[in-house]
């Protein structure tokens, strides 16, 4: 049954909050028959997916087809859409874009950064909201963990804070120290979903390709709980042999 945005709040004193990316219709099932109660249909699909060097290159017509591949594979789970790169840029563009993926099919939309004024006007439309702090490889220059200095920790603590004051129902933390992801999570009342925040975040989240490894690089945070890349290797050798050797 698909949850919504209060049940999640609900679950921050409950229990632990598991999502994924998907971005594929087959992925998306297998994420709805195991369980998974909230799916990120993130613009790193661009990266993992589309061959692309960074998240900027997707377009909100990328997001739109994955959604509802993802939504035909997944009906009954709650789905996240990322607005891409500057599709969020002002309230007015904000609003159109995350009305069109409501309409793709997704139940609630992620946006990165420090845009509060924005994140209140599609709350105040009914577009539940999902912030994102920490490290936002949108406009990062780096993949490099961000808040180990003070400065850098506070600014991060009162981001995430005024995030939730916005109105948003949850918010992403990445690729911060784990103290930190400790500190965000015991001073919001929204759920925190960490992803390299430390295992004290109210859930994680991880990109699909690199929980079941399909790829060749991982972020340093993430694990491998499947190593689908060798299978593919595996069987695509193991056919080219036995059509080459006349066996198929
Ligand atoms: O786009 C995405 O998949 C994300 C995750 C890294 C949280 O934002």
């Amino acid at each position: 049954m698909k949850l919504s945005p209060a049940e999640f709040q609900n679950m921050k004193m409950d229990k632990p909050i598991a999502m994924l990316t998907a971005y594929t219709t087959p992925v998306a099932k297998c994420l709805e028959e195991a369980g998974i109660p909230i799916i990120l249909v993130g613009d790193t699909v661009g990266m993992v997916e589309m061959g692309f060097n960074s998240t900027q290159s997707v377009t909100l017509d990328h997001i739109k087809y994955h959604i509802g591949a993802v939504r035909r594979g997944a009906p009954n789970t709650h789905i996240i859409g990322d607005l891409p790169y500057k599709s969020d840029s002002d309230r007015k563009h904000a609003l159109k874009n995350a009305k069109q993926l409501l309409e793709a099919g997704t139940d609630s939309v992620k946006l990165e950064g420090p845009k509060y004024d924005i994140i209140k006007h599609l709350v105040e439309n009914n577009i539940p909201v999902v912030g994102h702090t920490g490290l936002t490889p949108q406009t990062a220059e780096s993949f490099k963990q961000v808040g180990k200095k003070k400065v850098e920790a506070d600014r991060i603590l009162k981001e995430a804070k005024k995030v939730e004051e916005a109105g948003a129902f949850l918010i992403v933390l990445e690729h911060i120290p784990h103290e930190l992801g400790k500190k965000i999570t015991t001073n919001l009342s929204i759920p925190t979903i960490g992803i390299g925040a430390g295992s004290e975040c109210d859930g994680q989240v991880l990109v699909i390709n690199d929980a079941i490894g399909l790829g060749n690089k991982w972020p340093p945070f993430s694990k491998q709980y499947a190593h689908v890349n060798k299978t593919i290797l595996s069987a695509a050798k193991e056919y080219k042999n036995e059509v080459e050797s006349g066996a198929f």
